[in-house]
């Protein structure tokens, strides 16, 4: 299999902008495909913001951060992305939109492209079955913010190559991440444990266990972590938090994976968490205030 070079990446959204700034900054030719020209300006605008961090905490120089933003481009055209070396996909968690992308993607991209998916919850499996190549069809679970946490899932299935396994973990080593090997379960090693904790948070506020800040604050200070439940919930996104609950009650059918219908609820009223301005904090301000706070 030949060296990897160009990187493709699938959806310009939280994930997908993080991994075309990491991939750019390793050295890769990056090409981002978007649905929309805005969705693009809108994630080429958080990778400005996050470069220039680097640059003011003097982790990153000038020249390093235009060199990364020279080496980056985005589309909205898929046949752009067909001489990549490897296709990371971080769109929607929706099965039936990543199934139809990988099938376009299998038509056009050459024959040893290696496909890879950042899906949080489906199976990779499933995804790898929608084209002709799931000998080359790896999980690349990122982390979010993807520039800031060391962490990369790699999964295989039963029908991954030894080949683009080992050659997608060396990739991921090269993006200067630490990779894990994890099985092909819905939720992989971290979703499995994450997301009943983040839910289970959201049935003891419908409990009037504590207020939000209260419980935040409560595994912030008692368990040294660095967000509350209720923080890094409205920066994952509750509308993904919500897609992924489904898939993962589907697979196992265990409540601890159930939504709570708290979170429905946020999710139908738009509230999707940080990129939406307002979830279970109103991030409209200078400061984050707690939806049930009075006052
Ligand atoms: N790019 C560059 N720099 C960034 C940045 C970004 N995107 N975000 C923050 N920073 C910098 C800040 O500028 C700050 O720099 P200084 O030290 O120079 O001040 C530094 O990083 C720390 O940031 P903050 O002070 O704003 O906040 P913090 O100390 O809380 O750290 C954090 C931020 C690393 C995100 C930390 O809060 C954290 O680790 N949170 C937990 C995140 C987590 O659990 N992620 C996993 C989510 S689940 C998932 O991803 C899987 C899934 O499938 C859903
Ligand atoms: P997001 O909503 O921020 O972004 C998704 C983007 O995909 C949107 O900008 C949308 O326009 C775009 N899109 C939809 N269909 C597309 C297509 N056919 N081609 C190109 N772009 C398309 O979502 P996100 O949080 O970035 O999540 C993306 C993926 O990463 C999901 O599978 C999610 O489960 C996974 N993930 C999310 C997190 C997280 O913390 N949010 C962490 C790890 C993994």
């Amino acid at each position: 299999m030949a060296d990897i070079k160009k990187v493709g990446v699938l959806g310009c959204g939280l994930m997908g902008s993080g991994i075309a700034q990491i991939a750019a900054q390793a050295g890769y030719e990056t090409i981002v495909r978007e649905v929309e020209q805005s969705m693009i300006d809108r994630g080429f605008g958080g990778i400005q913001k996050s470069l220039g961090r680097f640059v003011e905490k003097g982790t990153l120089t000038a020249e390093q951060r235009d060199a990364s933003v020279a080496r980056l481009k985005g589309t909205t055209k898929l046949e752009e992305l067909a001489d990549c070396d490897i296709i990371i996909e971080a769109i929607v968690e929706n099965i039936d939109i990543k199934k139809e992308a990988y099938g376009i993607l299998d038509k056009i991209c050459k024959k040893e492209t290696i496909f890879s998916s950042n899906t949080s919850s489906l199976t990779i499996t499933e995804l790898s079955m929608a084209t002709t190549r799931p000998k080359q069809f790896v999980g690349l679970h990122f982390f979010n913010p993807v520039p800031l946490m060391k962490l990369v899932e790699v999964v295989r299935t039963i029908l991954t190559s030894d080949e683009a396994f080992n050659r997608t973990f060396e990739f991921a080593r090269s993006l200067g991440k630490e990779p894990v090997a994890a099985r092909d379960n819905s939720g992989f090693i971290v979703n499995r444990l994450l997301v009943p904790y983040l839910l289970d948070a959201i049935r003891a506020l419908e409990e009037g266990v504590g207020s939000i800040e209260d419980i935040d604050k409560a595994m912030k200070l008692g368990c040294g972590y660095p967000m509350g439940p209720f923080t890094l919930l409205d920066f994952v996104g509750l509308d993904t938090t919500y897609y992924i609950t489904q898939i993962m009650f589907e697979e196992y059918r265990e409540k601890r994976f159930a939504a709570p219908p708290l979170l429905r609820k946020m999710v139908l009223a738009g509230r999707y968490g940080k990129k939406s301005g307002a979830g279970f904090y109103d991030h409209s301000g200078s400061a984050p205030v707690a939806m049930d706070k009075k006052g």
